[in-house]
């Protein structure tokens, strides 16, 4: 590969651009709506120190080395997977990876556009001021009817899908690098707010209990799959978002320093949220575990009680919306990279076909909310089914092969040149990619289908 090799689908503008970017794509849904409500499922405490732990020894190094393979294939993940096989002198099967990414995304897009959609019924109901009682037995009716209406889940759905596919049709600089540069910053200082209000309430030192005193009796091997899964999600790693966002970045910025960073910010936004919603929960008598409806069920008491809450409950929720939407466009990017390859399409007919299927299978999503609530796949609901295929099984599957590939076979000199680390460093990377996060990933399956 030259020095100067970039992508067809064009480059970000700079080092900021790249991290707001991948940033963007890594802070969403998963950090503010998932961390808390499946932390909460798990106990707490202990499901967070695990969850940290797989930040941190499996995460932050498969994330360095996702972007930098996307750096050397520069092309969608599929065709990255291609030509560093080919390079590598590997086995053609690895360029599956690359499909694996692309399927993953389209499934998790088809669930997370239906919760973004919730978000934006809930920007709706902000500005109408259905939060002001502050009541927790009012707002959790808001959420159970919301959710008992196919019609609005379907069309907010619909909304959200459009707007993400008018964003990524805009293409790299135009429209993915415009849509971030804002958001981070403001959605973080709602947060701040938010965890100043936790203070106020008496809950306060019980929410931080909860969500830092570890209880290892909670602990199962589900929940530590779980855990790891979600390391993976938030992180946006094990289908090729961030490898294609690698495929986008000049070639002489640092990949691991800005590894570190977005690691970094993403693990803040997930624990400044659980800061916020557990004093929420416990001050009002309400459950920890009740599950994806969580922060919509809690937050909006914070809303009703605060000072201000009216215009801060507005912005919360256009912000989680936009926050899903800078994640959104990663999901489905490596998709569309590679029908404008392959399919000789144009971005916008790319665009168009990725939606429209996305879309329709988010359908189902929406009616396994309502509708289809009794219709069971091995006891779980078509949502229920998704996120555990994806979050728990195809991203870590997804990590386990990145790993094992940038460990094994790429050639140490190619890792290098892309690296560009000292010694050390690449060799405490090397060892986290060749033997911690690929034997990490493969016990936890073997614990969970019961063979340790
Ligand atoms: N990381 C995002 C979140 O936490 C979701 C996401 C975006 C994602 N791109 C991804 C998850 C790629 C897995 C893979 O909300």
């Amino acid at each position: 590969m030259t020095e100067n090799k970039k992508s067809i689908h064009g480059e970000w503008s700079s080092r900021f651009a790249f991290i707001l970017a991948a940033t963007g794509s890594a802070v969403g849904l998963g950090n503010i709506w998932k961390f808390p409500y499946i932390a909460g499922e798990y106990g707490g405490g202990a499901f967070v120190i695990v969850y940290l732990l797989c930040v941190a020894a499996i995460g932050l190094p498969i994330m360095i080395a996702e972007i930098m393979m996307g750096r050397r294939g520069r092309q969608s993940p599929i065709n990255t997977m291609e030509t560093l096989t080919a390079e590598a002198g590997a086995d053609k099967k690895w360029s599956w990876l690359g499909w694996l990414g692309v399927i993953a995304g389209f499934l998790i897009l088809s669930y997370y556009s239906v919760i973004a959609g919730w978000a934006l019924d809930y920007v709706v109901k902000a500005f109408f001021g259905s939060f002001s009682s502050g009541d927790s037995a009012e707002i959790n009716a808001l959420f159970d009817d919301l959710i008992a209406s196919p019609m609005t889940l379907v069309f907010w759905h619909t909304v959200f899908m459009a707007a993400t596919m008018y964003v990524v049709q805009r293409g790299v600089s135009g429209g993915l690098e415009k849509a971030v540069r804002f958001l981070m910053p403001t959605l973080f200082v709602i947060l701040v707010l938010l965890v100043g209000y936790a203070m106020t309430t008496d809950s306060f030192d019980k929410g931080l209990s909860f969500l830092f005193a570890p209880d290892f009796s909670r602990i199962d091997g589900n929940a530590v799959l779980t855990a790891m899964g979600h390391a993976f999600f938030t992180l946006s790693l094990g289908m090729g978002a961030i490898m294609v966002y690698g495929s986008y970045l000049p070639k002489n910025i640092s990949i691991a320093k800005t590894s570190f960073f977005i690691a970094g910010a993403d693990t803040l936004v997930a624990l400044m949220a659980g800061i916020a919603i557990f004093p929420i929960v416990f001050a009002n008598g309400l459950e920890p575990g009740t599950g994806p409806g969580l922060i919509f069920q809690t937050l909006p008491i914070a809303f009703g009680n605060m000072f201000g809450g009216w215009f801060f409950g507005i912005m919360f929720f256009v912000l989680l919306v936009f926050a899903a939407l800078s994640s959104s466009i990663s999901l489905i990017e490596p998709a569309v990279a590679w029908l404008v390859e392959n399919r000789n399409i144009s971005r916008m007919q790319a665009c168009i076909w990725a939606g429209l299927a996305t879309w329709g299978l988010g359908l189902t999503v929406a009616f396994s909310f309502n509708i289809w609530s009794d219709f069971k796949i091995v006891d779980k609901s078509i949502f229920d089914l998704l996120d555990y295929i994806t979050a728990n099984l195809m991203l870590p599957i997804g990590g386990f092969c990145i790993a094992v590939f940038a460990g094994w076979m790429m050639k140490p000199e190619h890792v290098l040149e892309e690296l560009e680390l000292p010694e050390q460093h690449v060799a405490i990377w090397s060892f986290l990619v060749k033997y911690i996060a690929p034997a990490s990933v493969f016990i936890v399956f073997l614990h969970v289908i019961g063979i340790i």
